[in-house]
């Protein structure tokens, strides 16, 4: 053999190797090697790639995290239209069913499939001698949008398949792509974090992550699928729906383990009882219950209508919306002024869960609804999701119900509201506005920003209350015998509220900083400029521009640093701060800094130390610590019972450390 077919062969052997385990790992949730060992696979051949680039085939592993960025998608006609399901509500509808298809097919007995109507995407995947080839999405039904590039980089969809469907010329499969609920969670957390606008469901997240037109960004969301079918039954080498299922399975595919072989329709009815009970609990937002006749040949002589297979029904579940009437509608003010309405409404069960409020979001969001006090509304729960008013029931307004006007001005000091053009959100211009106090103390005594146990919202109420706290700085001032004073507040309590205050002094100027409540400055843009700048003054002092010279630092959030301390009382605010004894000053913590310019993601548990303790152990060597995985991290420490973050490394092909050796790193 030549060199040239040499390295051809060994990187085949990589990616059949690599492929097998992606497969034991995300479909089979088996893994058979650790993920060190993986990724050292993975960057054999990722190296083998770049030194020879012909070698790259379009089923590689490597390609996974996304290529170009497209300009749009282009259009794909389905080879078969890709139809809708026709719909039942009831046992009865059914049982309906079961009736029609024995009067097409009189004398036949039929077996069916149940398989649960996953929320998401419906996509057509495309295979040509085993190799993925196309993807799209269901679009029109008869056309749709070409997302390969954006397909590739969801971890279940083989790129190659294994025997002997792999051995098919050509194979056209469809399934569902989705978000699981954790997924979704941990997504919008990490959009909220970077103050990017969340996703309303796991549907849209799904929708919205597989519609980027950049690859890269794809990947880095945790889009999952479930496979349900062959498109075309007459090229499917099988005799029943089942039986391809477990072959699809077989190839690499993702098949849903909840979905049943059913004898007969009173199995199906009592199925879809099964799955409508555990709905709940699935882990992902499933609006139903497919059934399909299991045999294809009674498929294929049953037929389509131009809407909806004949063979196929989809039982929906009850749609978890009820009506309730709003009683009041409340405006409430927030931390940074902001006015936020809520509907307090005629408590009701939906979905098992008795509601009281629904927010309205902003003032936009009442005049498009048009809701007033008194109307009914339709309430809907979607999944786990929080119950949002859908609509107003127009025939049932009072008579007389005037229009809802949104305040004017604050609701609780008075002041003037201001809506800054183009803004969705309308403020209450007072900084010491006591209902922005409330919350601006609320925050800047919780866990993460100067930790002060015991100082929640019954306490701050009576503070404010009765003048006994006008700014932070006033919390150092008060004594043990005041805050006894307050109601429910046992002296055992006062003084271990007392203690908590006077201990939060020396919390550090990182936490400092975000306790402050400066808008657009989180944990961790205040690590960084703790880490920067190393002391309040020298911040205060900083232009506009040494700002946003700092790395992580945009010119937004600078502008709003610079904003805050030009105010003149919040520079009072400093003074008194400093003067009450609180550190304004990051502690001088001596010693090198080999790791200044790394970002760490931590993820599992650690034996030899806390999650706490490993933080404080990077940043002290000057590295940083993110909670989620970008191209940007450079080490994901890997502990016990991983999450996804460990996935999320290996996907954006971040390098990742044992504990070992992490612990060797910071001895190192
Ligand atoms: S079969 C020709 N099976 O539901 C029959 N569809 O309203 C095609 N869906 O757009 C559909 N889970 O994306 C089928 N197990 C399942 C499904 C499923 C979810 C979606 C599918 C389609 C919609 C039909």
């Amino acid at each position: 053999m030549t060199t040239k077919q040499n390295l051809a062969a060994k990187a085949e052997t990589l990616r059949a190797r690599l492929h097998h385990h992606s497969y034991q790992y995300y479909v089979l949730n088996r893994p058979e090697i650790r993920d060190a060992e993986y990724d050292r696979l993975f960057n054999q051949l990722k190296t083998l790639e770049a030194a020879h680039p012909e070698l790259v085939t379009p089923d590689s592993p490597t390609q996974r995290v996304g290529g170009a960025v497209a300009a749009g998608f282009a259009s794909v006609e389905h080879r078969v239209a890709m139809l809708s399901l026709d719909n039942a509500y009831s046992p009865e509808e059914i049982r309906e069913f079961a009736a029609r298809l024995a009067r097409v097919l009189p004398g036949e007995t039929f077996r069916y499939v149940c398989e649960p109507k996953v929320d998401g995407l419906g996509v057509a995947l495309l295979y040509e001698k085993g190799r993925f080839v196309r993807g799209a999405t269901r679009g029109d039904g008869r056309l749709g949008e070409d997302i390969t590039q954006n397909l590739k980089t969801v971890r279940t969809i083989p790129l190659r398949l294994r025997p002997p469907l792999a051995a098919l010329d050509l194979l056209e499969v469809r399934g569902e792509v989705f978000m699981s609920r954790d997924a979704f969670e941990r997504l919008n957390r990490r959009l909220e974090a970077d103050e990017e606008e969340p996703f309303a469901n796991p549907r849209n997240a799904a929708a919205g992550s597989l519609r980027q037109k950049d690859p890269s960004v794809t990947a880095g969301r945790p889009l999952d699928i479930y496979v349900y079918g062959v498109s075309d039954a007459r090229a499917n080498p099988f005799t029943s729906h089942w039986e391809a299922m477990q072959a699809l399975g077989e190839a690499g595919f993702k098949v849903n383990a909840r979905s049943r072989a059913c004898p007969d329709i009173d199995a199906v009815i009592a199925t879809v009882a099964e799955l409508e009970r555990d709905r709940a609990s699935l882990g992902y937002d499933a609006d139903g219950v497919v059934i399909k006749v299991d045999s294809l040949d009674q498929q294929a002589r049953l037929g389509s209508t131009t809407h909806h297979p004949r063979w196929a029904l989809a039982y929906k579940f009850p749609a978890q919306r009820t009506t309730t009437v709003v009683r009041k509608i409340e405006v409430s003010v927030g931390r940074t002024g902001a006015l936020t309405p809520t509907a307090i409404l005629e408590p009701v069960e939906i979905a098992g869960a008795t509601i009281g409020r629904a927010t309205l979001h902003n003032a936009d969001e009442i005049e498009r609804l048009d809701v007033r006090e008194g109307d009914t509304v339709v309430l809907e729960r979607a999944g786990d999701v929080i119950p949002h008013i859908l609509e107003v029931v127009a025939d049932r307004r009072p008579p007389r119900a005037p229009r809802f006007v949104f305040p004017a001005s604050c609701p609780v000091c008075g002041s003037a509201v201001s809506r800054p053009e183009g803004e969705v959100v309308a403020r209450c211009a007072n900084s010491t506005c006591p209902a922005r106090l409330k919350e601006s103390l609320l925050h800047y005594g919780s866990r993460r920003a100067m930790d002060i146990e015991h100082l929640g919202e019954a306490v701050v109420d009576q503070l404010v209350d009765r003048g006994l706290v006008r700014d932070f700085a006033d919390l150092y001032r008060l004594d043990v015998e005041q805050l006894a004073g307050l109601e429910r507040l046992a002296e055992k309590s006062a003084t271990n509220l007392h203690t908590a205050i006077q201990s939060s002094r020396s919390r550090g100027l990182a936490r400092l900083l975000f306790a402050l409540g400066i808008r657009y400055v989180g944990e961790n843009v205040a690590r960084i400029l703790a880490m920067e700048f190393g002391s309040v003054a020298k911040l205060m002092a900083a232009t506009e521009e040494a700002l946003a010279a700092v790395h992580g630092i945009g010119p937004r959030i600078a502008g709003s640093v610079v904003l805050f301390f030009r105010q003149e009382e919040n520079r009072r605010l400093i003074a008194a701060l400093r003067a009450a004894g609180v550190a304004t000053e990051e502690r001088a913590s001596a010693g090198p800094k080999p790791l200044l310019g790394k970002t760490f993601v931590l993820t599992g548990t650690l034996d030899s130390m806390t999650r706490e303790q490993a933080k404080d152990a990077i940043r002290r060597l000057g590295g940083r610590v993110s909670s989620s995985v970008s191209k940007k991290t450079n080490y994901v420490v890997v502990g016990a019972d991983p999450g996804a973050k460990a996935d999320d490394a290996r996907r954006l092909d971040v390098a990742t450390l044992g504990e070992e050796e992490f612990r060797a790193l910071l001895e190192s």
